[in-house]
């Protein structure tokens, strides 16, 4: 394979909603001169209760978009995508893929604890990828892998001071503190908006958010690659939705201002080339 070297050509983001922007939003302090592209995949909301097949075709579907706008590289700003997709499409295009999940395992496992929590979408621990990457690195390490059902709705709803939905949060965090984890990773890139919540009940170094990591690990990359963009001016920005740009703007408020609604990209007008 392989990668353009234009380096003013845009990055990629993607995820199935306004997750993606916990990661989006440091990367774009970090580095505001590189052209940056985000596609919030809310047509097929929330990824959680899909099936592997279901989101290899929405990935290859958001590849094809990104690769047809001429990236330079594409991160897989959420975690089910990475755990289910990410594999299967990984050699198909001639950009830099970066998956949440597998960036980070490696620092993650280096942490100096014995016991940590997994807070995650159903699918993502279904795949079981989450202890398979750390174990990789450190098989010593008792894990304690955790559904959350509801939580990507909450989210996207902006549903974080309902008492229902607190409840909601509350129990499943209680249920995981029965496991008496050192350390808990927010292994969707929805759960630090639900901070707010977690924080009541528990320490907030009680959570890991992988962005932190994810973002370090990406601007290492790219610069590895001789891939950061030269050009000291601001970069552009293009947000994408499939679903809902009103209710995704109003979402995203917590971690990223939107100043003009998202573009809707209907999934029909672009070919699938793959
Ligand atoms: N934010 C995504 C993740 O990191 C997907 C959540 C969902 O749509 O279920 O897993």
């Amino acid at each position: 394979m392989s990668i353009l070297t234009t380096t003013n050509n845009p990055i990629g983001f993607f995820d199935s909603g306004v997750g993606g922007l916990t990661v989006y939003s440091k990367f774009r302090k970090l580095l505001p001169n590189e052209n940056c592209l985000y596609f919030g995949d809310t047509a097929h909301l929330p990824y959680g209760n899909k099936t592997k097949d279901e989101l290899i075709s929405y990935a290859r579907f958001i590849m094809n978009f990104f690769g047809n706008q001429n990236v330079k590289a594409v991160v897989i700003a959420c975690n089910t995508s990475s755990s289910a997709a990410y594999e299967t499409i990984k050699d198909d295009y001639n950009f830099k893929i970066y998956p949440i999940i597998q960036c980070c395992a490696q620092i993650i496992s280096k942490l100096p604890i014995k016991r940590l929590g997994i807070f995650a979408t159903p699918a993502t621990i279904k795949s079981g990828v989450y202890e398979s990457e750390i174990k990789k690195y450190n098989s010593e390490i008792k894990i304690y892998p955790q559904s959350c059902h509801n939580w990507v709705n909450i989210v996207e709803s902006k549903g974080q001071n309902n008492p229902e939905n607190i409840k909601i949060v509350e129990q499943d965090l209680l249920n995981m503190l029965n496991n008496t984890p050192e350390k808990i990773i927010l292994g969707c890139t929805h759960y630090p908006y639900l901070l707010p919540i977690l924080t009541k009940f528990a320490d907030k170094n009680m959570f890991i958010d992988p962005a932190e990591y994810f973002v370090d690990y990406i601007v290492k990359d790219l610069n590895k690659n001789k891939l950061l963009n030269k050009s000291s001016n601001i970069g552009n920005e293009e947000i994408f939705v499939s679903a809902n740009p009103e209710q995704f703007k109003i979402a995203s408020e917590m971690f990223y201002q939107i100043d003009k609604l998202p573009k809707l990209i209907n999934q029909d007008s672009i070919a699938l080339t793959k």
